[in-house]
C-alpha cells in the first residue's frame, strides 16, 4: 500500500520528480496541467507499465518543449495498480483527487473496468492503450475509449489462424481466471464453434508458478494447439512446462504475451509460439519517429509503447482544441476528431472504440517476435 500511494502520488515534469505538487493545484488550475498514466508500474507485469509510462512522458515531453498545452506545461502523475482491481480504484480515486485532467490507462481490462466508473462519475476522460475486454467500452460510459482492438476482433483471428491456416482438428484452451484472460478465451470459443474439438477447457491461478498438474491432464487428450489467455508471466512458464512434459501442441496466446518477457521466462519452449496482436510498428510508415525518439530515450519499445504515445497526443490535442480541460467537451472531441499519430488514422466510434482494429499474427522466431506475413 506503501509502494502504491508513494507511485500514485508521483508527479514528473520532463522527467523531473515534484514531489507534493498534487495537493494544491486541480487540474489546469495552477501552473501546470496534470494527465494520468495508470498501470502495473510495478510487480511481474511492470514491464507493461513501464512501457505506458515512457509513452505518455515521451508525448509530454514533447509537448512541454513546444511550450505545453493552454500556455502550461505538462506533468504526469503515475498510477501504480499492480494489475489489482481494488489497486486500480483506489489508484483512480488517486489521480481523481490530484486534479489530473485525463488518464492514459489501465493495462489490464480487470483493472480498467472497475477504474472506468470513477472516471466516468468524475467526468474524467480515460483512454486506454491496451485493455481489450469489449464490456470496458459497453458500458455506455461517453469519456471511455481505448486505443487497441478489442478481444471479440482478437479470438476471431485467433480461431481462423488455428483452424483455417493450422489446420488443426484438437485444442485445449487454458486462460487465467481474469476478466481479459477468461474473455479472451470465451471469445475464441465461441469463434471457434463446432470447427474444431476443444478437449479442455480450464482456468488456472494467476500468480501460480506450476501449472504440471493441468497440463499433465491435457496431454492425456492429445491437443494439437494449447491456447493461453492470460499474460505473459503465466504464458513463459506455461509453454515451458509443457514442452517438458513432452506435449508438442502449437502454443498460441494473445496481446498479454508478446513481451520480451515471455521469452525471457520460456526460453527455448518460446519457439514458434503464435501470439495475436496488431502490427509491428517498424512497418508503419508514421511510426518512424516515435520510434527514433522512444530508442534513443528508452531503448527498445515494448507491446503498448506506441499506444500510450498516441493515447497522450489524442487527450492533449483534444484539450488544446478544446481551449480548456472540461472532461465532457474534451471526451466529445476526443470522439468527434480523427487523430493522426505515430499509429497512423485512429478514430473512435459512437462506443470509443476505434474504428479499424487490425489483428495480425506473430510468431517467436529465433528468440525474437516476427509479424507473419
Ligand atoms: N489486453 C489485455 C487486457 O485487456 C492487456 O487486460
Amino acid at each position: 500500500m506503501k509502494k502504491l500511494l508513494l507511485a500514485a502520488g508521483a508527479v514528473a515534469l520532463s522527467g523531473v520528480l515534484l514531489a507534493g505538487c498534487g495537493k494544491s493545484e486541480k487540474g489546469a488550475a495552477g501552473d501546470l496541467i496534470k494527465i494520468g498514466v495508470a498501470g502495473p508500474m510495478t510487480g511481474d507485469q511492470s514491464k507493461m507499465g513501464i512501457d505506458f509510462k515512457n509513452g505518455v512522458e515521451l508525448a509530454v515531453e514533447e509537448w512541454n518543449q513546444k511550450g505545453g498545452v493552454l500556455g502550461k506545461k505538462i506533468a504526469t502523475v503515475v498510477g501504480d495498480d499492480q494489475h489489482d482491481p481494488k489497486q486500480a480504484v483506489a489508484v483512480a480515486n488517486k489521480l481523481v483527487n490530484d486534479g489530473v485532467v485525463g488518464v492514459i490507462g489501465h493495462f489490464n481490462s480487470s483493472c480498467s473496468i472497475p477504474a472506468s466508473s470513477v472516471y466516468q462519475q468524475t467526468g474524467i476522460p480515460m483512454i486506454t492503450p491496451a485493455s481489450t475486454n469489449p464490456q470496458l467500452t459497453e458500458q455506455g460510459f461517453q469519456n471511455i475509449f481505448r486505443v487497441c482492438g478489442r478481444d471479440d476482433q482478437q479470438g476471431r483471428i485467433a480461431a481462423d489462424f488455428v483452424v483455417n491456416r493450422l489446420g488443426k482438428k484438437r485444442i485445449a484452451i487454458l486462460h487465467d481466471k481474469t476478466t481479459y484472460g477468461q474473455g479472451l478465451s470465451e471469445e475464441l470459443k465461441k469463434a471457434l464453434g463446432d470447427s474444431i474439438e476443444v478437449v479442455a477447457y480450464e482456468g488456472v491461478t494467476q500468480g501460480d508458478k506450476d501449472f504440471k498438474a493441468v497440463l499433465s491432464a491435457i496431454k492425456t487428450k492429445k491437443p494439437e494447439a494449447l491456447y493461453f489467455g492470460g499474460v505473459y508471466p503465466e504464458a513463459g512458464l506455461m509453454v515451458k512446462q509443457a514442452r517438458e512434459l513432452g506435449i508438442d501442441a502449437v502454443f498460441i496466446s494473445g496481446d498479454g504475451t508478446i513481451d520480451t518477457k515471455f521469452i525471457e521466462i520460456a526460453g527455448a519452449a518460446a519457439e514458434g509460439a503464435y501470439l495475436t496482436f496488431s502490427p509491428d510498428p517498424n512497418g508503419i510508415p508514421t511510426a518512424k519517429a516515435f520510434l527514433e525518439s522512444y530508442h534513443k530515450k528508452y531503448g527498445e519499445h515494448g507491446p503498448y509503447s506506441i499506444y500510450a504515445y498516441d493515447a497522450a497526443n489524442i487527450l492533449l490535442n483534444a484539450i488544446q482544441k478544446a481551449g480548456a480541460t472540461d472532461g465532457k467537451k474534451v471526451a466529445e472531441l476526443i470522439r468527434a476528431t480523427p487523430h493522426d499519430g505515430a499509429l497512423g488514422k485512429v478514430q473512435f466510434d459512437a462506443k470509443g472504440d476505434v474504428t479499424v482494429a487490425p489483428y495480425v499474427i506473430w510468431v517467436t522466431k529465433g528468440g525474437k517476435f516476427e509479424e507473419m506475413k
